[in-house]
């Protein structure tokens, strides 16, 4: 099968670079051109089958040399603006992290930029990828819940509280535009909308900075700006009410991600930890699944299903900029997150429910 050329690049080359890497370089006639990032060479974090890939400490440099096709956007979060910005002037759609930006307004001209130069734009809001997520996706569509009455969900890490972990990027205000609400709260703002298509109408929520410094390398103590512990309540679509809670400091918890979600019919709930699996308690309706028991009981995701299609981000953008109708998360749904984000963090400052714009 012959698959058309497309020059690739990835600007930020730490952790989260392998997955862009893998996802995308290795896809058959993608062709890695190249990979810029400011730090030393020896603090980069790309895996070894890409280290021969050309390597930039200026992001102009590289797109202005190897002209790419598709750029990777891997950065802290205040920089996925003016990069993606840069990256569509330069010609090339753009594969950017999340949260797709630090305030509405720079989301908002991301996408209208994009549109404008008829360029593609994802946001790696990588739970879509997950089987019991998906699944779950699939189960409600379908109606297997009947109307849903009721989300539960809740995000926990425990990196932030350990005595060892030094200050990041990830406690600046600046850089971050957010605390664990950004960090962690946009990937359940963004689960809760791709498993139920419901959509968020007003949200009232809380912060809070438990951890108020961490030693940076030299043992230097640099202050936390950013909020260690969100909560928000969401009226969604349908008048339905989510309850959500994010933490970096709940000791016991590595990266737990739990999502629950009731309807007339049933309940179900998927987490991070067991991405194959899925507590389900069937309602009469659900007969379409003989095995469901009466006590939300675990079931494996069905391997069929999870055979089924590739997930969805960040590599599909690659069969999308070949004209295939593949479905990822877009901009789009960037902004959509950006502006329940932004609404919460009002809702902070005022003390008030914030309303969304109807979207
Ligand atoms: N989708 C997910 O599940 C997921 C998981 C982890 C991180 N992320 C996101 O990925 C982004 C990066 O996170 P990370 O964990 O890889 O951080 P990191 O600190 O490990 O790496 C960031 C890299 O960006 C480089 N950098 C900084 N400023 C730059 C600039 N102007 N141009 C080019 N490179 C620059 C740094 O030198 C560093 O190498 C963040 O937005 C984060 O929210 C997403």
């Amino acid at each position: 099968m012959h698959f058309p050329a497309l020059r690739y690049a990835l600007v930020g080359a730490g952790g989260i670079s392998s997955v862009h890497l893998r996802a995308i370089a290795t896809q058959p006639g993608v062709t890695l051109v190249g990979i810029a990032d400011p730090a030393a060479p020896e603090l980069w974090r790309v895996p070894a089958e890409f280290a021969a890939a050309p390597r930039f400490h200026d992001e102009q440099e590289l797109l202005r040399e190897t002209k790419p096709d598709l750029v990777s956007i891997c950065t802290p979060n205040v920089f996925h603006h003016q990069l993606t910005l840069l990256a569509l002037r330069h010609g090339a759609s753009v594969m950017c992290e999340k949260p797709m930006a630090t305030t509405v307004a720079q989301a908002e001209e991301m996408e209208a930029v994009r549109a404008a130069a008829g360029k593609l734009g994802g946001i790696n809001f990588s739970y879509r990828n997950v089987g019991s997520f998906r699944f779950a996706r699939d189960l409600v569509a379908a109606g297997e819940l009947g109307r849903l009455t009721r989300v539960n969900v809740v995000y926990l890490q425990s990196f932030l509280g350990a005595r060892m972990t030094l200050h990041s990027w990830r406690n600046d205000l600046a850089i971050a535009g957010f605390g664990a609400l950004g960090d962690l709260g946009v990937h359940m703002i963004d689960a809760v909308r791709f498993i139920t298509d419901l959509d968020y109408r007003r949200v009232v929520g809380v912060a809070q900075t438990q951890i108020r410094e961490k030693p940076d390398a030299t043992g230097r103590l640099q202050p936390v700006t950013t909020d260690t512990n969100a909560a928000f309540l969401a009226e969604l679509s349908g008048g339905v009410i989510g309850t959500f809670e994010t933490t970096q400091i709940a000791p016991g918890y590595g990266n737990y991600f739990r999502v629950e979600l009731s309807g007339e019919h049933g309940t179900l709930a998927v987490h991070s930890d067991q991405p194959d699996e899925i507590w389900l308690r069937a309602g009469a309706t659900m007969t379409a699944y003989a095995t469901w028991k009466t006590d939300l009981p675990l079931q494996k995701v069905p391997t069929d299903f999870l055979a089924r299609g590739a997930p969805p981000t960040p590599g599909a953008i690659v069969s999308a900029l070949r004209g295939e109708s593949v479905s990822y998360p877009t901009f789009a749904d960037g902004v959509h997150a950006q502006r329940v984000l932004g609404a919460i963090a009002a809702s902070m400052t005022n003390g008030a429910w914030q309303t969304l714009p109807s979207l």
